[in-house]
């Protein structure tokens, strides 16, 4: 098939070799994986989960220039308990009874689980080898896809144990979101405000004429991918400019941390960029006018507007202090100032936090029925 428009293509320079994306509704056909890499892999496994497989599992198959005896389909179960080392270690054995080598390749086809799963397996079996991504949740599309990134998750947190492993190769077909149900566009619809708002001025204009219906085109996931290519091209490992694609983040982890299952990731992050737009009109570090607008896209999109009922700042303070931001000087806090721009923050008086939780606090509940979210 032949992708409908025209493909964007970008290079990610990595420590580990550079690696091209390319973006396009349409995407996953035979051009996109042509080259040597799957051509002469002696072996190639497909990593995905049943139902991503059988809505899009043959189209990609159909993709690949690889003949049925050089290729295996492996499934893996759904959400964060299959990020497991129980999982990994199936996987792992899996493909070296089927005879997989150092030059044979993995292609993850599903979400950022799917892509952190099959990416952590790649770097681990036979001390690394090649993979190649094709995400299909906007979550993944926008955001996992792209920088490295790979792990499973531990009793003690998640994503506690992975490596940096970048693909060598991410097709990001848009038209493979068309079969995602609500819930999993408004957890990447989160991200793509995030990036408007604190990351890319593109994206930000993108954001204003096209949200919310337009968060899945080809021109706005591209976009977002551009805007995290630059970032993470700029900042590969953890550091000063990455950080900023953590905008909104450091409440929306301690709300999905004191609420387990209450808001979607991308919900939680929409909150989340609620608070740090209150916070920074109330610090004055931005215009009226740009919290104004920021706080009308977030409308727009129609993701939740505050904390889950009961859930107090209180209650959110100690999953705070265990955010990786917390310095000597105390919790960083990503700061909006303009379209496409935030900064860091700290050392910032409780007194101003908990004043800027005022604009995402929910209802409280009436007494005898509230819980305690810890
Ligand atoms: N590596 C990184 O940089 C990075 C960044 C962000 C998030 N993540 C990780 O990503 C994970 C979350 O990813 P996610 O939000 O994509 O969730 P997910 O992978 O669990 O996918 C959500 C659900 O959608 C289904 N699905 C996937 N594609 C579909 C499609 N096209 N049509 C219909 N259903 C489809 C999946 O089977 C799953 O049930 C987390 O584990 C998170 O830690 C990693
Ligand atoms: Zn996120």
């Amino acid at each position: 098939m032949v992708a409908e428009r025209p493909v964007r293509r970008l290079q990610i320079p990595s420590r580990a070799g550079a690696y091209e994306v390319l973006i396009a509704e349409g995407a996953c056909q035979p051009d996109a994986f042509a080259g040597d890499l799957l051509e002469r892999a002696p072996h190639v496994a497909v990593v995905t989960q049943p139902n991503v497989y059988d809505l899009h599992g043959a189209r990609l198959v159909a993709a690949l220039p690889v003949e049925p005896s050089r290729l295996t389909v492996l499934t893996m179960g759904q959400g964060e308990r299959a990020k497991s080392l129980r999982s990994a270690e199936r996987l792992w054995r899996s493909l070296l009874q089927r005879g997989f080598t150092r030059d044979s390749v993995v292609v993850a086809l599903g979400g950022g689980v799917v892509g952190d799963m099959a990416g952590f397996v790649a770097a681990t079996l036979l001390r690394g080898v090649a993979w190649v991504n094709v995400p299909t949740t906007l979550l993944a599309q926008v955001d996992a896809a792209v920088g490295g990134k790979t792990g499973i998750n531990v009793l003690e947190g998640r994503n506690l144990v992975g490596a940096f492993h970048p693909p060598r190769l991410v097709v990001v077909d848009t038209s493979l979101l068309k079969t995602l149900p609500a819930r999993q566009v408004r957890s990447g619809l989160g991200e793509v405000v995030k990036y408007g708002i604190g990351v890319d001025e593109e994206v930000w204009n993108l954001c204003l004429t096209r949200l919310p219906e337009g968060a899945c085109d080809q021109d706005v996931v591209g976009a977002c991918l551009a805007a995290k290519a630059r970032v993470v091209a700029a900042d590969e490992h953890e550091g000063g400019l990455r950080r900023s694609l953590n905008l909104g983040h450091t409440l929306g982890h301690a709300i999905e941390a004191a609420a387990p299952g209450r808001l979607g990731h991308g919900e939680a992050v929409a909150v989340g960029l609620r608070f740090v737009l209150a916070l920074s009109r109330r610090l004055q570090r931005c215009d009226e006018a740009f919290a104004a607008a920021a706080e009308a896209m977030l409308d727009r999109t129609n993701l939740v507007r505050s904390v889950p009922a009961g859930l107090t700042f209180a209650d959110l303070e100690a999953f705070l202090q265990r955010d990786k931001k917390v310095s000597r000087r105390g919790l960083t806090w990503m700061l909006p100032v303009a379209p496409g721009r935030c900064e860091a923050v700290d050392g910032t008086p409780r007194a101003d936090l908990t004043a800027a939780f005022a604009a995402v606090a929910g209802p409280v509940r009436p007494l005898g029925t509230a819980r305690n979210c810890r």
